[in-house]
């Protein structure tokens, strides 16, 4: 009875490692790309049958990229915007593409004709993304409530699913925000010498840090984008600081 138990596991840990084995050997294909613009991609489908006649690689349902038939040694490139950008490996069906641009985000798919003359489908989504831009703090408002200091800052950077983050120091303990936005009011006990606001897509981060001197006073060094001319000349003769 035990030992029974026993093989079982045994069995199943086989079965566990193998399933390891096979996930890793198979890695390096992928249903889902997200790549930078610029980079070089390998578009491989996971489960290409053992035998085939032909592969075809479409960019649409229509555009064909590249088509290679096992009785003819070289594949051939179609004209399309791909042409001297792309190779494709025909023994594993990989497409390689260079210089990945915005414009080639689509759904790719690969078309196999097998040996006993049926055709099978394969698909891979490819997103591009360009890196972030630099993001900027905008001071919205800074002001003055007795012994606190009201702040108001907003990230802003351009991009496609972009995720904005603020870092900042509470005093106590580093403090973490997900939003393009921090509104926060701040005494001289637990103000923070510097907000730091990250901005990442899948591909990319960029930041921007503004200093502070006190709770309420700007460092010059920060560089920091005013909204207006106005709140600036405000802020400042409110808070009593030298501009230049
Ligand atoms: C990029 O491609 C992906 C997957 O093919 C798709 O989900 C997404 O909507 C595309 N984005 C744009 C901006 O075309
Ligand atoms: C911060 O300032 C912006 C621009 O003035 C404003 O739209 C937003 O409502 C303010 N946020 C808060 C929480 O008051
Ligand atoms: C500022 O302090 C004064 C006196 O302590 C108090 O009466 C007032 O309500 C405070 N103002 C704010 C906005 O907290
Ligand atoms: C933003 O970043 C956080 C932490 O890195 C992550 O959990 C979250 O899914 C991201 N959101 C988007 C929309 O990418
Ligand atoms: C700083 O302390 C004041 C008073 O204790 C509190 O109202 C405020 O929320 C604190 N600010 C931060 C950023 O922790
Ligand atoms: C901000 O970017 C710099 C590089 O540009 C990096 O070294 C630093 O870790 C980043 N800071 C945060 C909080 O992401």
């Amino acid at each position: 009875m035990y030992s029974k138990k026993l093989k079982w596991q045994q069995a199943l840990e086989i079965l566990l490692l193998l399933h390891l084995f096979l996930e890793t050997s198979i890695q390096g294909c992928s249903e889902k790309l997200i790549v930078v613009s610029g980079s070089k991609v390998s578009l491989r489908i996971c489960n290409l049958p053992d035998k085939y006649k032909k592969l075809t690689w479409f960019y649409t349902d229509t555009q064909k990229i590249v088509e290679w038939e096992s009785n003819t040694p070289e594949p051939h490139y179609f004209k399309s915007k791909f042409k001297d950008r792309v190779t494709f490996d025909h023994r594993d069906g990989t497409l390689h593409i260079y210089k990945v641009q915005k414009e080639d985000n689509s759904t790719y798919l690969l078309k196999i004709l097998k040996e006993a003359g049926t055709e099978v489908e394969r698909k891979i989504f490819l997103q591009v993304l360009d890196p972030v831009s630099k993001p900027v703090i905008n001071i919205m408002k800074i002001k003055k409530v007795n012994n606190s200091c009201y702040l108001n800052l907003s990230c802003a950077a351009w991009g496609q699913s972009l995720n904005y983050t603020w870092y900042w120091d509470s005093g106590l303990s580093p403090k973490e925000l997900q939003s393009s936005e921090l509104v926060i009011t701040v005494n001289p006990e637990n103000y923070s010498k510097f907000y730091t606001c990250q901005v990442s897509n899948p591909v990319s981060n960029k930041n921007h840090t503004v200093y502070f001197t006190s709770a309420c006073e700007l460092a010059q060094s920060s560089g920091v984008a005013w909204i207006t001319t106005w709140l600036v000349v405000m802020v400042c003769t409110g808070l009593g600081f030298l501009l230049t």
